[in-house]
């Protein structure tokens, strides 16, 4: 048996995954219970669940019975398919096994002060009662602190330049437009369609360039520019020699596999964008969030306020005192319990298999759905209510909370994000007293795969310290 299907047109569904998730989601739920179906075009069915014993199933599933390839094949024009979220099995395994080293959490101290840094530039720019979107500032640091720690790249002019360049990429790769493309051309169309906005495209007498109205068009002109850039950026390491260099990509130039191979050329770019695609918006995102709710709530930031003043005084936060910030921590995963950049994760079917009370076959997509499931009234006592001290103390199961999906394929940069967003979050916080500007309420909107505040939250710096 299987469970109910949303008895919507599969374009509808789609449509309404694209631009209302939240209601989608939740009002599915009412109707049909913590599993149902749903269905896009040209995609095998999937099962949207929030049952905890499914999704312990999923998480703990072999990595040959579950693939996550196709459901992120959305992202293949970008990050390329030798990308981490698109390989399966034992190629996922061996990719995943030379990626881990530059994201284990001791690593980390070595690109605290590079992202305190990028949070002081960003600051530092915020004038006292001129209000400004917050989104935009995180946006800017997080990938600040990328280009940094990721490509390795230091200030200048080919940093900048870069940096302006992977914004219009990001921003174009994250268009609804292109995302209902993607997810509605298969692979193989979806590349040519890039390919046609490769060169500019001229109709009879027209003599304007037509492609520059295109997003993909765009898109794809761009990724030919940032291509050609990385590749030459590793000739030149390898010219100057990559080991003294700490940042991640040198560091996956230089991993070897099992049989001591390096990763070819290819992989390294497809890697580096999918760190930059994976690691942006998503933390810029939960920042946000994170700050847009302790604005609502002066108890939990005098809280904050109160503990950084005891680990740290009044000097900047070091690397090493992130680890004493608790009820920082609480609040960040408080903030992803309610507001999760990826409403869900998926994986697909290779064989028949039973999950919880349901026979289900071969190639159907089974996706643990993080927003409703870490808003269930039997898990999470006053589900909306923002309460950081919930999670004071406490670990909870990982099947009823998930913000970094599941099993073998949690997000490798989890360390990575929660030891960023802690010290950026820690520095505004000794820095400024903002208050929030808008009387509206913020509604959670789609950017891309994530989940982000529309209009960004605007807000304003009340005082500087
Ligand atoms: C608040 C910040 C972040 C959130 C909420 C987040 C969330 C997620 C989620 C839900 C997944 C899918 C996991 C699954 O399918 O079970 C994922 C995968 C991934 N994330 Fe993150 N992420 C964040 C930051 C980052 C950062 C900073 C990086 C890297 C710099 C990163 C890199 C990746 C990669 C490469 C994967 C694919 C892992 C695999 O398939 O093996 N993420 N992330």
């Amino acid at each position: 048996m299987l469970p109910p299907r949303i008895p919507q047109p599969s374009l509808l569904q789609l449509h309404q995954w694209v631009y209302r998730p939240i209601q989608f989601m939740e009002e599915s739920a009412r109707r049909y219970g913590e599993s149902f179906m749903m269905q896009f075009p040209n995609a095998p069915p999937f099962l949207l669940t929030s049952n905890p014993e499914v999704i312990r199933q999923v998480f703990t599933g072999k990595p040959e019975d579950l693939y996550v390839g196709p459901v992120n094949r959305v992202m293949e024009s970008m990050v390329g398919k030798n990308s981490l979220l698109l390989l399966d099995d034992q190629e996922h395994i061996r990719e995943r096994r030379m990626m881990t080293p530059p994201f284990h959490g001791e690593r980390m101290l070595a690109y605290g002060l590079s992202m305190r840094e990028s949070a002081n530039r960003v600051i530092d720019r915020w004038t006292v009662g001129k209000p400004f979107t917050l989104h935009e500032q995180f946006q800017d640091i997080t990938l600040d602190i990328i280009l940094k720690t990721v490509f390795g790249l230091t200030q200048g002019e080919t940093f900048e330049h870069f940096r302006e360049l992977f914004i219009r990429m990001l921003n174009l790769g994250s268009h609804n437009a292109v995302l209902l493309m993607s997810a509605l051309l298969p692979p193989e169309r979806m590349l040519k369609l890039l390919s046609v906005g490769r060169e500019p495209i001229h109709l009879g007498p027209v003599k304007a360039d037509l492609s520059r109205f295109l997003p993909w068009a765009q898109l794809s002109r761009l990724m030919k520019e940032v291509d050609t850039y990385l590749y030459a950026e590793m000739d030149r390491r390898r010219a100057e020699g990559v080991e003294k260099r700490e940042d991640v990509l040198s560091m996956l130039m230089q991993a070897r596999d099992e049989d001591g191979q390096p990763m070819s050329d290819q992989a390294l770019r497809d890697e580096a964008i999918t760190l930059l695609a994976a690691g942006h918006e998503t933390t810029a995102t939960t920042l946000s969030w994170a700050l847009h709710r302790v604005l609502q709530h002066p108890d939990v930031e005098a809280r904050l306020r109160e503990e950084l003043r005891q680990v740290a005084g009044t000097e900047p936060l070091a690397p090493e005192q992130v680890s004493r910030l608790e009820y920082l921590d609480a609040t960040l995963k408080e903030t992803l319990r309610l507001l999760p950049v990826a409403p869900a994760v998926g994986r697909v079917l290779q064989r028949p298999m039973k999950m919880g009370e349901w026979e289900l076959p071969a190639g159907m997509a089974v996706m643990p759905c993080v927003y409703l499931t870490q808003r269930r009234p039997d898990l999470w006592p006053e589900p909306e209510r923002f309460n950081p001290e919930r999670f004071l103390g406490k670990r909870s199961s990982p099947y009823e909370y998930f913000p970094f999906g599941g099993g073998a394929r949690r997000c490798i940069g989890m360390a990575f994000a929660t030891y960023e967003m802690r010290i950026i979050f820690a520095e505004l916080l000794r820095r400024v007293k903002l208050r929030s500007a808008t009387r509206a309420e913020t509604r959670v909107g789609r950017r891309g795969v994530t989940l982000a505040p529309e209009g960004g939250v605007l807000v304003v710096v009340e005082s500087r310290s």
